[in-house]
């Protein structure tokens, strides 16, 4: 090895023990020389590499960071191109919607801010939160088998419980988006008695719904290519274009919900979805359309 790579056995040696130090395991034979035999469990852009399918692959990757939202809003105002992607095994204040933490334990799940650039109304950013859960929803199934649904707008879910929450986040001018960073994060192999105790009921991880650890860089690196290929097919044909996908994974169709929004709440049976994305309601005869709010259950469930 030595000679092939025109350094000295010393080198070789060197580099092995720091490949070991970060996680490869690597068997080593006297006089035959040196086998990969394992790789380490971690998402930096050398372990996604292998797995990637789509054009997005501008990865940085963080062992221990604040919030990728932040680090990514920062790279976006830098000049990042559309695609960039920031991860990170633990965040120490990884942030959910409306003001919520995101829990963020090391080396389990996947935390990501994926920055993109849609030529797009700032009104009609919302809609993407939409098209990142079909991705996420798609990925999660496509690596488990498992049935993994979308609460409106983007709660990615199983039965009754949150697997994975977006977060959009959007620099803008009146007309003209200067950028959005989807953060999205995971419950990828998060063991169901390590949520903490207000989160136990209600969440779950794909490990704990599948009965066995799943891949993270094969899941996310799927992840990534789904959530390029749904953004691309959006700017192109809209919503509308994804509608019929998206309602076949619905979670909440023909149940009665309460959705509180701005103006108040509104309960009724979900009948489906706008091409704009607005959610449709049927609340006593009569169609009402939903454009943000949070839904609950009008049996109870879904407090995530
Ligand atoms: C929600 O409340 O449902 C949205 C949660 C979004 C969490 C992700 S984890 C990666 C990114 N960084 C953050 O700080 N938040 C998002």
């Amino acid at each position: 090895m030595a000679r092939r790579l025109g350094c000295s056995r010393a080198a070789v040696q060197k580099h092995v023990a720091s490949l070991r130090r970060r996680g490869y395991q690597i068997d080593a034979r006297r006089s035959q020389g040196y086998r990969l035999i394992g790789t380490p469990d971690c998402l930096s852009a050398t372990e996604l590499g292998p797995h990637f399918t789509g054009t997005w692959r501008d990865i940085e990757w963080y062992d221990t960071i604040e919030s990728t939202q932040v680090r990514a809003r920062a790279w976006a105002r830098d000049g990042a191109p559309e695609g960039a992607t920031v991860i990170a095994e633990t965040q120490t204040a990884g942030r959910g919607r409306l003001g919520r933490q995101w829990h963020s334990p090391p080396g389990v799940n996947l935390y990501c801010s994926i920055i993109l650039r849609p030529t797009l109304p700032p009104t009609r950013v919302p809609q993407l939160a939409l098209v990142a859960g079909l991705a996420v929803a798609d990925a999660a199934h496509a690596t488990t088998g498992l049935a993994v649904r979308i609460k409106w707008p983007n709660d990615v879910v199983i039965g009754d419980r949150k697997l994975a929450g977006i977060l959009l986040e959007m620099e803008a001018e009146m007309d003209r988006v200067d950028f959005v960073v989807a953060g999205i994060g995971v419950n990828v192999n998060l063991p169901a008695d390590a949520f903490p105790d207000d989160l136990r009921a209600r969440a779950t991880s794909l490990s704990s719904a599948l009965g066995a650890p799943v891949d993270r860089a094969v899941f996310t690196a799927r992840l990534l290519a789904d959530l390029e290929a749904r953004y691309r097919a959006f700017l192109m044909h809209g919503f509308g274009g994804l509608r019929a996908e998206w309602e076949a994974r619905a979670s909440l169709t023909e149940r009665t919900v309460t959705v509180a929004g701005p103006d108040g709440a509104l309960t009724g049976r979900v009948v489906g979805v706008d091409d704009d994305g607005a959610l449709r309601l049927d609340v006593q005869g009569r169609t009402e359309r939903v454009v943000a709010g949070e839904v609950t259950l009008a049996a109870g469930g879904y407090a995530v």
